[in-house]
């Protein structure tokens, strides 16, 4: 796999999707969210992915936004289609049935900020600085800060943080349900590979159902109950739930399949 402006790498099932433009803070350019557009197609299709971490290259920044170059002669169309754009390939990330982790390792702001929330959870180096600072540049949020933020923190601290631009560090993040762990940065992904080989043991049929239950609390178009059991009812139709119930029955580990 090859992309302009990711490095992927992939170990034990976990795709590593670093972004790489460091001199510029790894801003997201059109190329970035073409890429990850492209690289989450991949995960998508590849089995052998089981999951991913995105990080940023270097020891400074995560995302510091979307590339703030490319906004001199935005139209107004084109601002929203640009939005949309990138709203459009974070849903995607948010809608992966294969777990997918934000590794902070430095400024999440802006579209880094709204990145990371579009990644299932988060974790957080010490030195990671989380914020929205579109009102500095007499903009505001446009790749789903507003609604996934909110979702995350809660309508007062959503509307502080966007309305004020201020950042926060990694620790009140954590305290504000932004971040799961703070970690040093050189242990960012040894605590993400802890977590998903938990995961990987897990099937990834029961596994993709809970993601997508639990995303269902956020689209207003379904019953999230509804959903949750539907999918419930699919996981019986798999040879994983066959297998994880008679294992239990039998005090044997289950080997799942993921069929
Ligand atoms: N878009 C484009 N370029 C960016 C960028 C962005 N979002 N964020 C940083 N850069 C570039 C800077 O222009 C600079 O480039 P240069 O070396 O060619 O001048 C380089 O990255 C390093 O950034 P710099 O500002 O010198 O680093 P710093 O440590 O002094 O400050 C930040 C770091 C993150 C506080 C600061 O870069 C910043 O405020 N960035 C913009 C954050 C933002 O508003 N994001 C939302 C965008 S919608």
């Amino acid at each position: 796999m090859s992309f302009q402006t990711l490095f992927t790498k992939m170990e034990d099932h976990t795709l590593i999707v670093t972004i790489n433009r460091p001199d510029v803070l790894n801003a997201l350019n059109k190329q970035v969210i073409h890429d990850l557009d492209a690289v989450m197609d991949r995960v998508y299709k590849f089995p052998e992915i089981k999951s991913v971490v995105i990080t940023g290259a270097g020891l400074k920044s995560f995302v510091a936004g979307a590339d703030i170059k490319e906004f001199e002669s935005l139209s107004k169309e084109e601002a929203t289609a640009l939005a949309k754009r990138g709203q459009a390939v974070f849903a995607k990330i948010e809608q992966s049935p294969k777990p997918i982790i934000a590794c902070v390792n430095g400024f999440a702001l802006g579209g880094g900020c709204e990145l990371a929330m579009s990644c299932h959870f988060v974790i957080a180096s010490e030195s990671a600085i989380f914020g929205q600072p579109e009102v500095n540049l007499g903009i505001m949020v446009g790749y789903g800060g507003s609604q996934r933020l909110t979702q995350r923190v809660g309508k007062g601290r959503a509307m502080e943080l966007i309305i004020t631009g201020k950042t926060i560090n990694a620790t009140q993040a954590m305290n504000y349900g932004l971040v799961n762990y703070v970690v040093p940065q050189t242990e960012l992904l040894d605590k993400a590979f802890s977590i998903l080989k938990v995961v990987h043991e897990k099937s990834p049929i029961a596994v993709g159902n809970s993601i997508k239950a639990i995303n269902a609390v956020w689209d207003e178009t379904v019953n999230g109950y509804d959903v949750e059991a539907n999918l419930f009812g699919e996981c019986f139709n798999s040879e994983d739930a066959k297998e994880g119930i008679a294992a239990f029955n039998e005090k044997r580990k289950p080997h799942f399949k993921g069929h």
